[in-house]
């Protein structure tokens, strides 16, 4: 099929891992496989309208942010276009114009590369169907998560809902390090789980995750973290299916902290965290053992916390937060998400 113009809009959304990705091998493949909760209510929205041109030569494409005209985060598309050439050959035969907007705060210290790859990839894979519309809808998830991982590893787990797998593990059936896909078995306990993200430091990222993931080659405990990861994984897959919310909390927050401890121990060495983080984990640790209810917290590469329960709670929660947390963010600032669907088009 030849088609001289096409229009789509997608939205994906950002997704917190629970067993975190750290480490990766050449081709973004994964060092160890990670789970997460994809998120519902950040996201990124993304269109993009694709126009025949004469030659083939060259990707050409034009990118807005919030309809305006955004230049620095073009080398990023570039680079990302040039990794997929291979794999969707029909993209330099267009004029690709990017409209794409966030959902939550720009310098919100929430990452956008997660939602934003996955919107981009989600579009592209719209394209792919109108020139092959014979393709599946299975294939066209799975691509578009395999694409999503060539822009950013973690985007992989943003296509779709609500819990996602993405590295080979031995012992899990159709896990695989190029791309992600749903975990079918969760309990009805983590239904509707919350996340709600308390923006500590809103302030530009200490170290990149491409930095994050290079410091874990020759880092002194690099192999065994991968096992634990492998562990955590498999603890928490049962967990997830058996309703067992105190075995979820804690790998939860020996991931998080792990995580952290993997930048304190390389070489550089970093402190992502804030004295904020801290008084915040201490105050939900303290909250828990007082009150009995299930609350745990994760973090990403920063000093934001993700305080993560069960939606029965939800009332209480919210509560803590307004009256111990909210002091302890930037500007009483703070999100509340909740596990979500995946990709939408629009
Ligand atoms: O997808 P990247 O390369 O930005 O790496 C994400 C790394 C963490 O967010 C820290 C962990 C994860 O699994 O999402």
């Amino acid at each position: 099929t030849s088609i001289d113009f096409a229009h789509f809009q997608w939205s994906a959304p950002s997704n917190i891992a629970l067993v975190k990705y750290w480490g990766k091998k050449d081709n973004q493949v994964p060092a160890n496989p990670s789970v997460s909760f994809t998120l519902e209510n950040c996201k990124t929205i993304t269109s993009i309208a694709f126009a025949k041109k004469e030659d083939q030569n060259d990707f050409v494409f034009d990118l807005l942010f919030e309809g305006k005209p955004k230049e620095d985060f073009k080398p990023k598309i570039q680079k990302f276009l040039e990794r997929i050439d291979v794999y969707c050959p029909y993209l330099k035969e267009y004029h690709l114009t990017i409209d794409t907007k966030n959902t939550f705060p720009h310098s919100s210290g929430i990452a956008s590369s997660a939602s934003g790859m996955a919107a981009l990839a989600m579009n592209i894979m719209s394209l792919e169907k109108e020139l092959s519309p014979s393709i599946s809808e299975d294939y066209f998830y799975q691509k578009a998560s395999f694409l999503a991982r060539l822009g950013s590893g973690s985007a992989c787990r943003s296509i779709k809902g609500k819990v996602v797998v993405w590295g080979n593990h031995a012992e899990i059936t159709n896990s695989s390090d190029l791309f992600g896909v749903e975990f079918s078995e969760v309990h009805a306990n983590f239904k509707a789980y919350q996340d709600t993200i308390l923006l500590v430091d809103k302030g530009e990222k200490q170290v990149s995750s491409t930095v994050g993931h290079d410091l874990m080659h020759n880092h002194t405990y690099a192999e065994r973290r991968f096992e634990q990861a492998h562990d955590h994984l498999l603890k928490i897959k049962a967990a997830l299916k058996e309703g067992n919310i105190s075995e979820f909390m804690k790998i939860v927050e020996s991931e998080a902290l792990t995580l952290h401890a993997m930048m304190m121990t390389s070489m550089p060495y970093f402190i992502l965290m804030k004295p904020n983080t801290l008084e915040i984990i201490n105050a939900i640790w303290k909250y828990r053992n007082q009150n009995q209810i299930p609350v745990c917290f994760t973090l990403d590469a920063g000093a934001n916390v993700h305080v993560l329960y069960p939606e029965n709670v939800k009332e209480k929660i919210l509560e803590f937060i307004k009256n111990e947390l909210v002091g302890y963010c930037q500007n009483g600032q703070y999100i509340c998400d909740q596990i979500g669907t995946g990709s939408k088009s629009i």
